[in-house]
């Protein structure tokens, strides 16, 4: 198992343990694990390439280390707990026995259907237990997972499928997400009506007992597929710097980019951080609420907590269905001892009450964690009060799609919490803070760009089919830095507050949208012209959308306009990325070499049109005193 960090002591020493002698360090916490081949060298890292090599020429497979070896001493223990939406539903659990057991019939089905290792497949799946179980089959036979969240549309789902070339697609029929039904198979018809040349084979999970319409030609049931397969399969050696997986997230330009990761590193840097960032020890039973379509669940749902030999739970459905005790009620029933959610989810629950939280037992809770966008201090004072009862440590967990696991937090017991501050780094990571013109920020009370100066074992290795936009993304900004397109402040005593994103992404309910990737939707209506989306302060999802529009209709009541607007979104997207404020505008500002200028745009749709900055040297001023004016902002 890798070391678990014990005190503040411990935590200094093993910091400088791993900045001083990485490769030491991370060969340390490397051979806890089953390699099939040890590697030679623990890394090569060059932020030129980006060329990034972790335990070079090392051969592994990440589920003999989530399963087999685990069997032997813990085979009964509780490896995946299931809590379904509907609370009158029995929850489920796998030992860790019947989860290999499932694995590799899976794994099985997915060779009889013609998977190989490097084949790329899709999993488009509600938070069933089956869609952790196809995670762990593709990484069982060195197939690359690329889960998509059953949120996106057709459109987005089929953009995803095209760009991985997909070979497989696993589903559901249908999702079941509060008192909604999803018609999830249906959105995967429609993608291959789009037009997905590459997917030979769909896999259908039944979550209902419905009828769905079906193509003899390319759809199969999972329970048919999985039927008689046998319960052992022998895990695919894969290099360590062989594909995993690829993760689709948003830029600030284009169209979402698949991040990839790899085998080796990934597997050693989630683990380690699991371990300590939750302070798990045997026995406890851990929650997070994410998405298994986010980087969260991947890492801390499926891998991190498998690797480390942990009970981790999965939720089907919401904070609030049926209610918006659901949450704690599910904490109670379960004994839960960490538990990790969104700030979204928080202040959705705390706008419900104090009541809810108080009804029910939540003693079990040693730890709370958030992650995902930065928390307000209010929400981190009621989240601590109200559910912690100031006894569990908020660990404040700030990381990327692209850095694969938690980079800074405050690790529960051992360093201390502020409200709002990520605070520390984990050993390994060495944080910096740059100017714009990419010198360093020293010292303590400054602000600065957010900026990881040395390699970690989980760090994104290419995007997928681009390589050139990696390097121009993350690693061209700053020399011989990885660029995180965040914003962070350091206080006097040395702790980092992540701000929030410089860049041109947005982060609603803690999900992350390109504002030109939501501009190109919008653009898809015949009737708009041009348009620019900015985010705003929204006092539950953090951030909200603001769509500009200027459009070539000439009523003067635009409802039916902002709805096809909605739809077209929805569309294009999905539901998440649709606009909380649409506005249609003449004109939008600009500078003279045709550039929007979204730092207005950004204060006028938050309200304030204070310091808006010299304007006269736009191309078209006048148009700010008109966009201020139907917004209602009178100076
Ligand atoms: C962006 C990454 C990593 C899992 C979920 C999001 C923001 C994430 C925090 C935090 C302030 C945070 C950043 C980051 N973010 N965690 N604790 N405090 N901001 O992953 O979708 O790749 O988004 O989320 O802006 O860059 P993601």
């Amino acid at each position: 198992m890798t070391y678990q960090i014990k005190d503040l002591e411990d935590y200094k020493r093993v910091y400088k343990e791993s900045i001083d002698n990485p490769d030491e360090f991370w060969a340390d916490q490397a051979s806890t694990f089953k390699w099939i081949k040890k590697w030679e060298k623990v890394k090569e890292c060059d932020f030129q390439g980006p060329e990034i090599k972790w335990f070079i020429g090392g051969k592994l497979n990440i589920t003999e280390n989530c399963l087999d070896r685990h069997l032997d001493e813990s085979g009964d223990k509780i490896a995946l707990l299931w809590e379904p939406n509907n609370p009158d539903q029995e929850h489920q659990s796998y030992t860790y026995r019947e989860l290999f057991t499932e694995v590799c019939q899976c794994a099985n089905a997915l060779k009889a259907n013609g998977i190989v290792k490097g084949d790329r497949v899709i999993l488009y799946m509600p938070m069933v237990p089956e869609l952790a179980i196809a995670v762990l089959a593709c990484a069982r036979i060195g197939a690359v997972h690329s889960v998509v969240f059953a949120g996106f549309s057709a459109q987005a789902l089929a953009d995803r499928i095209n760009d991985a070339k997909a070979k497989m697609v696993i589903c559901s029929d249908i999702n079941n997400r509060g008192n909604k039904t999803i018609p999830v198979k249906k959105v995967v018809d429609d993608a291959m009506e789009l037009s997905c040349p590459t997917i030979e084979t769909v896999i259908v999970y039944r979550n209902s007992p419905e009828e769905i319409n079906w193509d003899y030609r390319i759809n199969k049931w999972w329970h048919h597929e999985l039927d008689g397969q046998s319960p052992t399969c022998d895990p695919e050696p894969m290099d360590s710097e062989d594909m995993l997986f690829i993760l689709y997230t948003s830029g600030s330009t284009g169209k979402p980019k698949g991040v990839v990761h790899t085998c080796g590193g990934y597997m050693v840097y989630t683990s380690f951080s699991f371990k300590n960032v939750f302070q798990y020890k045997p026995g406890d039973i851990y929650w997070c609420t994410a998405d298994i379509g986010w980087i969260t669940g991947h890492s801390y749902i499926v891998y991190g907590p498998l690797l480390s030999g942990a009970t981790t739970m999965m939720f089907e459905g919401v904070p609030t269905y049926p209610d918006a005790g659901r949450f704690w009620e599910i904490c109670e029933k379960h004994k839960v001892n960490q538990f990790y959610t969104a700030p979204t989810a928080i202040r959705a629950l705390m706008a419900k009450g104090n009541d809810w939280p108080a009804k029910y037992d939540l003693s079990s809770i040693k730890v709370l964690g958030t992650v995902g966008e930065p928390i307000n201090e209010e929400a981190w004072n009621w989240y601590n009060e109200k559910i912690g009862k100031g006894k569990a440590p908020i660990v404040d967990t700030w990381w990327q799609t692209e850095t694969g696991g938690i980079m800074l937090t405050p690790l529960p017991g051992i360093t201390d919490t502020k409200p709002c501050y990520a605070s520390y780094p984990l050993p390994g990571i060495v944080p910096v803070l740059v100017d714009s013109d990419g010198n360093l920020v020293e010292g303590n009370d400054v602000e600065g760009l957010l900026c990881i100066d040395q390699p970690w074992p989980s760090m994104i290795r290419t995007t997928y089919g681009d390589h050139d936009r990696c390097k121009q993304v993350y690693f061209s900004m700053f020399e011989g830095k990885y660029f995180t397109g965040d914003g962070a402040r350091r206080d006097k005593d040395g702790r980092i507050r992540v701000i929030g994103r410089v860049d041109d992404v947005i982060n609603v309910s803690g999900h992350r949208m390109g504002t030109a990737e939501v501009e190109n939707a919008i653009n898809e209506h015949p009737n708009v012209i041009e348009s620019a989306v900015v985010g705003f302060p929204h006092d539950i999802k953090g951030q909200g959308i603001f769509a500009y529009i200027i459009t070539d209709q000439k009523q003067k009541d635009h409802s039916e306009f902002y709805d096809e607007i909605k739809a077209v979104v929805s569309k294009e997207i999905g539901p998440i990325a649709k606009p909380d404020e649409i506005m249609v505008v003449s004109g939008l500002p600009k500078t003279r070499s045709g550039k929007i200028m979204r730092r207005i745009l950004r204060k006028i749709a938050a309200n304030d049109a204070s310091n808006l900055g010299d304007i006269s040297t736009l191309l078209n001023p006048e148009i700010v005193e008109e966009i201020k004016t139907s917004k209602g902002i009178i100076n």
